[in-house]
C-alpha cells in the first residue's frame, strides 16, 4: 500500500516555546520528512552531531553571589567597531531555501526585532532574489548582513567579482566558508538545489584573491584545526568560525567546543593573528551553551539549526521568539554568574567538569 503523505502543520504557533527544545521538537510537524532529513541529521553515524551538544556538559559555569549585579550589557563590537550587535550571538549561514520559497527574507526580518548581525547564505538566495538588493531591505541601520559566500566549479569568477561590489551594496562584511569541499553525505534524498551544488576546495589562494578584492572585514568559516586558523588568518581573514558545519561534513571529528580554546590560544599567541575575531558554532541550544563558548574565548556565537527550526514553526515571528527566548536565559546566566559585561566574559567564569 502507498504510504500517506504526512499532513504538515500551516506556520503559525499553537505552543508556547520555552527553549530551542520547544522548537525542535515542534518543528518536525511542519515540516516534511525530506525537509526534516536535510535540517536535523548531521553525517554518517551522528557521532559528531551528538558530540557537538554533548561537549557542553563537560564544562561547569561559576555561580557567584553578593556580585550586587542588576543588568547585563549584552552588546558586542568586532572589527574595530565595523560590526556592532546588541547581542553576541545571531544566525549562522543556513540554507534555509528548502523550507519555503523566500525563506531568507523572513530570517532578515528578525533584524526588526535585533540590532545584529545577519550572515546570508549564498545558496539561499535564490531567483528572483539578487544578493544586491538585499541590504536596502533592512530597515534597522543598527542591523547588518554578512554575504557567505560558497565558491563552485562555475561561479569563482562571479564571486570575486561580487566580492568586489559587495560593499557598494551594504554588506558589512563577507565569510567565505572554507569547509566544503566535498558534498555534504547527510545519508538521505537531499533537496535537489543542495544535491546539485559543486563547491570547490578553498586554499589561501582564494582567501587572498578575496582580500584583494574587498575592504569588507573577512572571516573564514569552517575552521577546526589551529595551524589551519593560523593560515586561513595569515591569508587575509580578519576573523575565522570555528565550525564543523554543523556536523555534516565529516563524522568523527571533535566537537566545535572541545576545539574552541587550542583555536583561539594558537590565534592569541602569534603577533600576525593575535587581533583576529573567534567566532563559534555547533550545537548551541541554551543560554548558558553561549556563556561557556564565550567564557572559553569565542568572540560571538551563531546558530545553525535553530534558527532553521524557529522559521519552520513561525517564519520571522518564530526567529524572534526564539532569539527572545536565548537573550533571556543568556542574561539570566550571565547575572548569576556574576558578569554584568559580556564581552568581558573569559575563563574564569568556566571549568571543566570533573565527573
Ligand atoms: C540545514 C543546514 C543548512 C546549512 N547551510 C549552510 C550554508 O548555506 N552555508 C554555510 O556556511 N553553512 C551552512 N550550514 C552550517 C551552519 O552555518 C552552522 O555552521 C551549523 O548549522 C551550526 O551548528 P548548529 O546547527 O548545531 O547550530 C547549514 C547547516 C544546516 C543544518
Amino acid at each position: 500500500m502507498p504510504r500517506r503523505r504526512k499532513e504538515k502543520k500551516k506556520a503559525g504557533l499553537d505552543f508556547i516555546p520555552q527553549s530551542v527544545e520547544d522548537f525542535e521538537r515542534e518543528a518536525r510537524k511542519y515540516l516534511d520528512q525530506s525537509q526534516i532529513d536535510y535540517i536535523y541529521r548531521g553525517t554518517e553515524s551522528q557521532f559528531t552531531l551528538d558530540r557537538n551538544k554533548q561537549a557542553f556538559l563537560h564544562y561547569l559555569l561559576e555561580r557567584r553571589v553578593l556580585q550586587g549585579i542588576e543588568d547585563v550589557d549584552l552588546s558586542v563590537s568586532y572589527f574595530g567597531g565595523r560590526l556592532t550587535s546588541e547581542l553576541p550571538f545571531f544566525p549562522a549561514p543556513v540554507n534555509c531555501s528548502p523550507l519555503y520559497p523566500n525563506a531568507i527574507l523572513d530570517l532578515l526580518k528578525v533584524t526588526n526585532s535585533f540590532s545584529i548581525p545577519v550572515f546570508v547564505s549564498h545558496v539561499a538566495v535564490l531567483d528572483p532574489l539578487e544578493l544586491s538588493n538585499l541590504p536596502s531591505l533592512v530597515k534597522n541601520k543598527a542591523s547588518s548582513l554578512i554575504w557567505q559566500i560558497y565558491m563552485q566549479t562555475n561561479n569563482v569568477e562571479e564571486c570575486y567579482k561580487q566580492a568586489r561590489l559587495a560593499e557598494s551594496w551594504g554588506y558589512k562584511a563577507l565569510t567565505i566558508t572554507v569547509d566544503t569541499e566535498l558534498n555534504l553525505k547527510l545519508g538521505n534524498e537531499l533537496p535537489a538545489q543542495t544535491a546539485a551544488h559543486s563547491f570547490i576546495s578553498i586554499t589561501p589562494k582564494e582567501i587572498k584573491k578575496l582580500r584583494q578584492m574587498s575592504t569588507l572585514p573577512l572571516i573564514a568559516k569552517g575552521l577546526m584545526n589551529a595551524e589551519d586558523a593560523v593560515l586561513a588568518v595569515e591569508s587575509g581573514a580578519d576573523g575565522v568560525i570555528v565550525s564543523n558545519h554543523g556536523a555534516r561534513t565529516l563524522d568523527h571529528i571533535p566537537s566545535t567546543l572541545e576545539e574552541l580554546p587550542r583555536i583561539v590560544r594558537r590565534l592569541k599567541s602569534k603577533k600576525r593573528t593575535r587581533d583576529a575575531e573567534v567566532f563559534f558554532d555547533g550545537g548551541i541550544r541554551r543560554g548558558t551553551d553561549i556563556l561557556i563558548a564565550l567564557a572559553l574565548g569565542a568572540e560571538g556565537c551563531l546558530l545553525g539549526r535553530p534558527v532553521l527550526w524557529a522559521l519552520a514553526c513561525d517564519h520571522e515571528q518564530g526567529v524572534a521568539q526564539m532569539m527572545r527566548i536565548l537573550k533571556g536565559e543568556l542574561q539570566r546566566a550571565a547575572m548569576l554568574c556574576g558578569a554584568s559585561k559580556i564581552s568581558n566574559v573569559n575563563s574564569s567564569l568556566v571549568r571543566k567538569a570533573d565527573f
